[in-house]
């Protein structure tokens, strides 16, 4: 493999999927480099964390940008002043518009707590739960110029327990999330990720998981 692909990581909270994509890097699990990561928020616990691990960290303020636009472009300089690759969007809570996109095109991943296309938007973990789903899960994906539409590159999928409550079934969610994002990442670290319109397809892993199907409640025998 040639140079670790360079990574950005825009954030506007706790950050707890950043953490897990800055240990998969410490644990060697992801051929990846962190050079920066920018949050909208002042007070991001996700900024603490990087500094933490000795990365460049950085609050882009977005009230004297007087439009989105200029906001988008505020970001899209700091991330080419990182040498950034590949985005990475975790639980940052702006949307992103097309010169943005653009700018990144296939370069933007997000993650998301639903299996989309089901539930996308906010509050998602109780909209699958008073919806009756008998599962949810998270979807890692490329970002296009629409809200939690591009490309699917990665889902994992978490059954919904009768005991479960908004935040027991968040709670079941993230710790998937912590395993597909550093995943998604390797998998275009290493080059085996193609986009053909809006399929995704991962290279030489096509036999993995062929007869996979989980049913709930369980057919029992
Ligand atoms: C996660 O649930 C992610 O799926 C969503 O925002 C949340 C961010 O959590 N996009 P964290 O800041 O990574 O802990």
């Amino acid at each position: 493999m040639g140079e670790r692909v360079t990574v950005g990581v825009l954030v506007s909270g706790r950050g707890s999927n950043l953490q897990s994509i800055i240990d998969a890097v410490e644990e060697g699990r992801l051929d990846a480099r962190v050079t920066v990561v920018l949050s909208d928020r002042e007070d991001a616990f996700g900024l603490e964390r990087a500094k933490k691990h000795g990365i460049a960290a950085a609050w882009v303020d977005p009230s004297p940008c007087g439009s989105r636009e200029e906001y988008d472009r505020a970001l899209v300089v700091r991330l080419r002043e990182a040498d950034v690759e590949l985005v990475v969007l975790a639980g940052f809570m702006r949307i992103l518009g097309p010169p943005f996109v653009k700018s990144f095109k296939n370069r933007i991943m997000n993650i998301h707590p639903a299996l989309l296309p089901s539930f996308p938007g906010l509050h998602v973990q109780a909209k699958a739960l008073e919806h009756g789903a008998r599962f949810s899960g998270c979807t890692v994906h490329f970002v296009d110029a629409g809200v939690d539409t591009g490309p699917i590159i990665i889902q994992a999928c978490v059954p919904v327990l009768d005991g479960d409550t908004e935040e027991s079934l968040s709670e079941r969610i993230l710790r998937q999330e912590h395993r597909i994002y550093p995943r998604a990442i390797q998998l275009y670290a290493e080059g085996r990720i193609k986009i053909k319109g809006r399929r995704v397809f991962v290279e030489r892993s096509g036999d993995e998981n062929d007869r996979a199907s989980l049913i709930n409640p369980p057919l029992g025998r």
